[in-house]
This record gives C-alpha cells, structure tokens and sequence, in this order.
C-alpha cells in the first residue's frame, strides 16, 4: 500500500510524537571521554589543534575527572604524554610512569569513575612508531613484551580496563595470558581491532608529540579500503580473548562498524578521533556549522550504525546538553 494511503509525514507532526518513534538514541552512559595526562604540577597546557582539550597535570586531572564524574559519564582513557621518549619506550612500562601514577590518584580520589588505559607505546618511543623497530622494521613479537608489561602495570595501579591500541598481531592473547597469570582473570580488554592508518589522528599525535619520525603506520594500522580484513581482525581479536572491539575512526568508518555490529555479538566501542572533533570545530568557529548539533548528530550517526559506547573529546558538552 502506497500514497495516499501511507504518508510518512504523519508521524513527523510533532516532537512528542517524533519522539516515540525515534529508533537510536545517545545517552551520557555511551560515552567515554579521552583524557591526557601530563607530569609536573598546576600544568593546563591547551592542545592547538584540540581547542577544548588539554594535556593536565595529575593534579588538575583529577580536578577535571570529578566533574567527568558529576556530569554521569562512565568512564575516562588516559593517554600519557611523558617528558621522556626513547627507542624502547621504557616509559610505557614504568611503574612509577605518568599513567600509573595517574591511574592511582584518581582511583584514590575519584573512586567511582572507571579508568581506562590506551595500551600502546608511541608516546613513548623516540621515533614514534607503536612498535620496537630495527633496521627501519616495526618488529611485532618483541613488541608483544613491551605490552604485556604495560598492560600488567596499568592493571597493578588499579586501571579497571586496558585498551591496546597499538595493532600488532597477537597483543590481545600476549595481554590476556600476562593479566591472567598476574591475577587480573577479571580484568577486561578493549581492544582497538579495526583501527586504520588515517589522517584523522594527526590533531593526537600534535597533543602526545607522537609524529613517527621516519615512514609512516600503513605496516601495522589498516588500510582504509578494506572492511573484510577489518571483520577478519575483529573476529582474531574476540578469539584472543577481546571483551570489546573498538572501531576507529568512527564517522568516515560506519559501514565497518555497521558490518561489525552484524557479524558479532560483543560490545562494540567507536573512537570519534581526534581530527573528527578538531574538523567540526574549526567549521564552527569559522561560522560554518552549528557545532552543537554536528557534535549530536555525529555521535547519534554513530549510535545509529551499532556502536554500543562512543569514545569522543565531545563527551563533556553532549553529557551537557543529554542532561538538560
Ligand atoms: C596510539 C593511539 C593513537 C590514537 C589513539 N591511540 C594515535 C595513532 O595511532 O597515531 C588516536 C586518537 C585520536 O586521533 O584521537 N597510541
């Protein structure tokens, strides 16, 4: 039966009825807000390429935490942003390092808010580059060390998920298998499974430093064209122990996430990256786009394409703006 029968502009008459008929909706418990953390004391430095976002100093972390905390957001990822890089990455798994100690005080001082840690070394290798490298090479299983010790460390200081983020093959059973045998069985892992080689992280590598010095990710972060070999790294993922798999970006990757919510039943999380955020910002100080509504439309087209939780820079002002 068609016109003039059926008209699908009847149950667009008005909000109350657009509401109940509203299929996809985004509420302050689908979000993840990401943090980034600092050494020093008092330290607020503004990220250029970020308006809105800071690298904080533990101290102001915590201060900014409390209020992720009263708005009803869930949980925050920390990134840490050393004073120190070198070609191991030996800051990544220091104890005494800036996310552990970050991930102490705010589990001592905001107990309640979940704390997850980006498991990966690049903010702290002198090159820049997510794995060891030799002779111009990222080496993948003598990686899988280095992020085993971070991911154990993290969960001694108290972290209540890790996220590896870094897209060697075989990180999810190397962490799984170190954090069973250290005694975090319950411990989840997040992992960022389909995460591309994108131009889109480029406002993060400007707030962590992290630029890789020499070639580029293409051996190790996806390539953009492909959605088989993404349900191909989800599926190992899941297999490897993963309790969530992330997709990443988000807007220019809904189909992944799409197929993704088809061909799996585990949670699934989308990472609104870096440069989706900076994109809308700079459009709407520019007068081009209403930035609260290309924010909540952004993140309800997210919601829409299957993503159960959306990590995003946004979280605070859509928390905002859900909680009016
Ligand atoms: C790697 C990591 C990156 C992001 C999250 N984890 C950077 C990269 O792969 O270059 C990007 C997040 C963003 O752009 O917001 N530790």
């Amino acid at each position: 039966m068609a016109f003039p029968r059926h008209r699908l502009r009847r149950l667009r008459q008005s909000e109350p009825l657009r509401r109940l008929v509203r299929e996809t909706r985004l509420a302050v418990s689908d979000l993840i807000y990401p943090m980034f953390v600092t050494v020093g004391k008092d330290r607020r430095d503004e990220i250029a390429s970020m308006p809105g976002q800071y690298r904080l100093s533990v101290d102001l972390l915590v201060k900014e935490a409390s209020e992720v905390k009263l708005l009803g957001i869930p949980a925050v990822i920390l990134f840490g942003v050393p004073d120190k890089k070198d070609e191991r990455g030996t800051g990544a798994y220091d104890p005494n390092g800036i996310v552990p100690q970050a991930v102490r005080t705010l589990k001592d001082q905001v107990p309640d808010l979940m704390v997850v840690t980006d498991v990966c070394i690049d903010e702290y290798t002198s090159h820049g580059h997510c794995g060891l490298v030799k002779d111009g090479r990222i080496l993948n299983d003598e990686t899988l060390d280095c992020l085993r010790a971070m991911a154990r460390i993290h969960a001694q200081a108290g972290a209540d998920m890790v996220a590896p983020s870094d897209m060697m093959d075989g990180r999810v059973l190397a962490i799984r298998d170190e954090l069973d045998r250290a005694g975090f069985a319950e411990l989840p892992i997040m992992a960022y499974a389909a995460k591309f080689a994108s131009c889109f992280y480029a406002p993060f590598r400007d707030a962590a430093n992290s630029f890789p010095q020499f070639g580029d990710r293409q051996s190790y972060q996806m390539d953009p064209a492909n959605v088989r070999e993404a349900l191909r790294e989800i599926r190992s993922d899941i297999q490897e122990g993963a309790d969530i798999v992330m997709v990443k970006p988000a807007l220019p990757y809904l189909d992944i996430i799409a197929a993704a919510r088809s061909h799996t039943t585990v949670p699934i999380a989308a990472y609104q990256v870096s440069g989706e955020y900076s994109m809308i910002k700079a459009a709407a100080r520019a007068g081009w786009l209403d930035e609260s509504r290309a924010m909540m439309e952004s993140l309800l087209a997210i919601k829409r394409a299957g993503a159960d939780m959306i990590l995003t820079y946004f979280a605070k002002d859509a928390a905002r703006l859900l909680n009016r």
